[in-house]
């Protein structure tokens, strides 16, 4: 079946020759393509042909997007999405003035969260959680990475996890699950760390890794959460069972999770709101993606990662929404690429870059995802607009008019 997206005034390809990632300089050049249209062969990109030639191009089916420019699809790459629940008593306390933090040590913050998804039924969480999928899927998002870690004992991580399953069988779009049981201990673990690592050790990863449950293992290193030892210790039983790595490090404090991400080889590492000088030049030679969340920092009002340090050191840089319910309740994705832009300096297509092309090798999913080059899969977000700068320009308002999956239409805006 032969489809071609005819007349729009641009196409940003994000081309990369093949090479599937973007850092430093190359984050600028996204490949704009004018005058051109777009032909897809079932669910790959087939070609680029002239507007003009268009008319005798034969072909299944024309569909018309003048007016309009075509984007890869976007990829949300670190997301909490699979919560119950609400936080909206915390979002008070801290406009009053307490902490993120003061909030987790009191236990609030990641564990109320827990104790609302223990009470879920899986039948409840679907519901839930499905509403928020499909907004992003009308944001033109394509692929969506979505972590378990708000069950925190094997029934709860478990029922996230096949949550998450069913809902990648259920919408057209990828839903990428990862497992982070090692996001902070419950409370039952408070006193007994080992305990807690060993069930997830001995039983949760065992039990994911068989049925498939889950492509990475993340885990938060933090005073509040868990220790670079406990982490590795976690990271190298997961590895074993055919996981790969992410990890939430350098968001308050670092305590050595960038050299424990180079050298476990993590597809990424993410936050790094506080990383140093010494770890950005590390970062800057490596192939990890460094994930950056500005929702958070916006949300929680503490300083922004280092973005601009980071692509000065030629990193690859990818952005994501972090969305969860406390400390980034965000899932606007036009939003978070303005803000990257006005608070962490990032150029317009540098964001574009990370929420497209880098936000694919942080999911290792690049080499057939991420950017509009013939022999991809036919994932597209198509906007609303002549010029690809309003995405970003107009603040957190959603532009996006078609998505297409795989070659399919998923979505049209009203
Ligand atoms: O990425 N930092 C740890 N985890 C999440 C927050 C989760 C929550 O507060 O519920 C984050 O910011
Ligand atoms: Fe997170």
């Amino acid at each position: 079946m032969l489809k071609v997206f005819s007349n729009p005034t641009q196409i940003v390809t994000v081309n990369t020759s093949g090479k599937n990632y973007k850092r430093g300089k190359e984050h600028n050049d996204i490949g704009l393509l004018s005058g051109y249209s777009l032909v897809v062969e079932d669910d790959i990109i087939k070609d680029f042909i002239p507007n003009t030639s268009v008319k005798n191009y034969e072909t299944d089916e024309i569909i018309d997007v003048k007016d309009k420019i075509i984007l890869p699809g976007l990829i949300d790459c670190h997301t909490h999405t699979a919560f119950a629940g609400t936080r909206s008593d915390e979002f008070r306390d801290r406009l009053k003035g307490k902490t993120y933090e003061e909030i987790a040590k009191t236990g609030g913050g990641i564990n109320k969260t827990v104790a609302a998804v223990r009470r879920a039924s899986t039948e409840e969480l679907i519901n839930t959680i499905s509403p928020r999928i499909d907004y992003f899927i009308s944001q033109g998002v394509t692929s969506l990475e979505i972590k378990s870690g708000y069950g925190l004992d094997f029934e709860n991580e478990v029922k996230m996890l096949k949550v998450i399953s069913f809902l990648n069988s259920n919408y057209e779009i990828d839903i990428i699950p990862t497992f982070l049981g090692a996001h902070t201990f419950p409370p039952e673990a408070r006193d007994n760390h080992r305990a807690y690592i060993d069930l997830i050790e001995n039983d949760m990863l065992l039990y994911i890794a068989h049925n498939d449950l889950a492509k990475f293992c993340d885990g938060f290193c933090e005073a509040t959460a868990f220790s670079l030892t406990e982490l590795e210790e976690i990271f190298r039983k997961a590895k074993s069972h055919g996981l790969a790595i992410k990890i939430h490090t350098d968001q308050f404090r670092n305590l050595g999770g960038i050299d424990l991400a180079l050298n476990l080889k993590a597809a990424s590492a993410d936050h790094l709101e506080v990383v140093d000088d010494e770890d950005i030049k590390k970062l800057g030679n490596s192939e990890i993606a460094c994930v950056l969340l500005p929702g958070t920092s916006f949300f929680l009002n503490v300083p922004y990662a280092p973005a601009r340090k980071l692509i000065d050191n030629n990193a690859i840089l990818a952005l994501s929404t972090d969305y969860n319910p406390g400390s980034s309740n965000i899932s606007n994705i036009n939003l978070i690429m303005s803000i990257a832009a006005l608070k962490m300096k990032m150029t317009i297509e540098e964001t574009i870059s990370a929420f497209t092309i880098n936000a694919a090798k942080a999911l290792m999913i690049s080499e057939d995802k991420g950017s509009i080059e013939i022999g991809k899969k036919a994932d597209l977000a198509i906007f609303n607009t002549n010029d690809y700068a309003d995405i970003v320009y107009n603040v957190g308002r959603n532009m996006n008019y078609m998505t297409v999956k795989n070659g399919n239409v998923i979505y049209i805006a009203d």
